[in-house]
């Protein structure tokens, strides 16, 4: 009768082990399956947007950036209320210890946030000697704990090779964006030129524009980084503070284009900034490749090249024979191949230029000139290339006579047609 009853009791501990050990087994294999995102022993959360606001609130931290172009530091991208954050501070989890180090931070602001609130800071720190660490975090205060911080990975630790020699840097897409025959035909137009890839950063856009950018992606040259800036401050369509309740500047678009600086570091030779109804276009060259490579030859000492920004517009659509265009039909937006006339530069007004730039030599950024950096600026003249620019009419009053024939884009006509037919059934056939 004992003996019955311990081998029961036997069989129902073994019983309870099989069970704790198998349920310990799936803990642990979910924990595997995290581990690669997770942060390190004394780290904190990791961030789940591309924007993440401090306790405070005045502050966004975007991303962390190892640097060490100069002198050997942490440059963390962040956008901050610039009138009232003076301090911050930085938490290195080093060589995972139990306890951070922390560094108070210099705080650059960039000085081009156009009277708004809210303006893209650099927080700078210096690591600690001998920190290993992988993550970085920021705070108001030098005496929280790490753990209740948002961790941040430090990109740019390893360098490594270009992948690409030209990305470009598309700063926001916004308002239900349904341009869909433009984006493609553009999209394309970087492929030829030279681009390897394309940076996006989607605030919105209309659903088939998602799933051309999903289909982009998959291809590989479409990498699509989420801005869903509106979720934290108040966003103003203009670039300049119209002095109402809007806290930042078009979007964001300041922050998004030195971001994608920053990205871009060392994985491109080059990195293009401009929208996406734009493109830089050679007359000399067929493709930017061979373009830089005169210019850079000619510049030794330039890494920002500007191109002049012409104006095609949408309303002009010209007389020509286009019987050899498709027609494209049911792909809603504008056919580049028909706007092949420019309005003419206005000798007293700001040309908003764009740039090419070796995105090692620059330190910060605007839109039509870079702020900071290591190398010179150049402005490349109007024979060489332009900033083909198709939208709506800047000079609506002109004729048509009064425009400028310009047709360069069609010396790109047969690979163009035929890239964009290719793209289109593939997309058609598997979305
Ligand atoms: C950290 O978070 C916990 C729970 O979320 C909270 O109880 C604690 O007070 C926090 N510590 C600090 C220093 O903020
Ligand atoms: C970059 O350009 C060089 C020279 O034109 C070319 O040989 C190389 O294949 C290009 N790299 C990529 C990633 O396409
Ligand atoms: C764009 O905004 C609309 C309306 O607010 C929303 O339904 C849609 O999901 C948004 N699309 C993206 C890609 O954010
Ligand atoms: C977005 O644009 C598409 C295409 O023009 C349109 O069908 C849709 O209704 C728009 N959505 C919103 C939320 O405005
Ligand atoms: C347009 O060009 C095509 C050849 O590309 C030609 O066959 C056609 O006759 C032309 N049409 C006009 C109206 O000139
Ligand atoms: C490009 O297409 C247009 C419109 O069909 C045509 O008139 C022009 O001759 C073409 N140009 C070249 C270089 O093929």
């Amino acid at each position: 009768m004992c003996h019955v009853r311990k081998v029961h009791l036997f069989g129902g501990i073994f019983l309870i082990m099989c069970f704790l050990l198998s349920f310990n087994y799936n803990w642990w294999r979910r924990y595997q399956l995290m581990a690669p995102r997770s942060p390190p022993i004394c780290g904190g959360r990791v961030p789940h947007d591309t924007i993440t606001p401090l306790k405070d609130r005045r502050s966004f931290i975007i991303s962390a950036y190892k640097d060490n172009r100069n002198r050997n530091i942490i440059r963390i991208l962040g956008i901050v209320r610039h009138k009232e954050v003076k301090e911050l501070y930085c938490y290195f989890c080093c060589n995972s210890n139990i306890n951070a180090h922390t560094t108070k931070a210099e705080i650059d602001l960039h000085q081009d946030w156009f009277g708004f609130p809210y303006g893209l800071a650099d927080i700078i720190c210096t690591e600690p000697p001998d920190c290993t660490t992988s993550f970085v975090s920021v705070h108001s205060s030098p005496s929280t704990t790490i753990h209740n911080l948002t961790s941040f990975k430090i990109r740019n630790r390893e360098p490594g090779k270009p992948t690409a020699n030209f990305t470009v840097c598309i700063s926001t897409m916004y308002g239900n964006y349904s341009n869909v025959l433009q984006f493609i035909q553009t999209i394309e137009m970087y492929k030829i030129l030279g681009a390897q890839k394309v940076t996006v950063y989607l605030n919105n856009c209309s659903r088939q524009m998602e799933e051309v950018l999903q289909y982009y992606s998959k291809e590989g040259t479409v990498e699509v980084i989420p801005w869903q800036i509106q979720r934290y401050l108040k966003v103003s369509p203009k670039w300049q503070y119209p002095k109402d309740d809007s806290e930042i500047g078009y979007y964001g678009q300041i922050s998004t284009l030195n971001d994608c600086i920053y990205r871009n570091m060392y994985s491109s030779k080059f990195v293009v900034l401009n929208d996406q109804d734009e493109i830089i276009l050679p007359f000399k060259h067929q493709t930017w490749g061979s373009m830089m490579e005169t210019l850079q030859q000619k510049n030794p000492d330039v890494g920002i090249f500007l191109f002049e920004n012409h104006i095609f517009p949408q309303t002009a659509v010209s007389d020509g024979n286009f019987s050899n265009v498709p027609s494209w039909n049911g792909v809603p937006g504008f056919n580049l191949l028909h706007f092949i006339h420019r309005e003419p530069g206005r000798p007293n007004h700001f040309n908003a230029r764009k740039m090419i730039v070796d995105p090692r030599a620059v330190i910060q950024t605007s839109v039509h000139s870079t702020l900071k950096q290591y190398k010179n600026s150049n402005y490349v003249p109007l024979e060489t290339a332009l900033v083909h620019h198709c939208r709506a009419p800047q000079q609506p009053q002109l004729s048509r006579a009064a425009l400028i024939e310009d047709k360069t884009i069609w010396r790109y006509n047969d690979s163009l047609i035929q890239n964009v037919n290719q793209m289109l059934q593939k997309f058609t056939e598997n979305p």
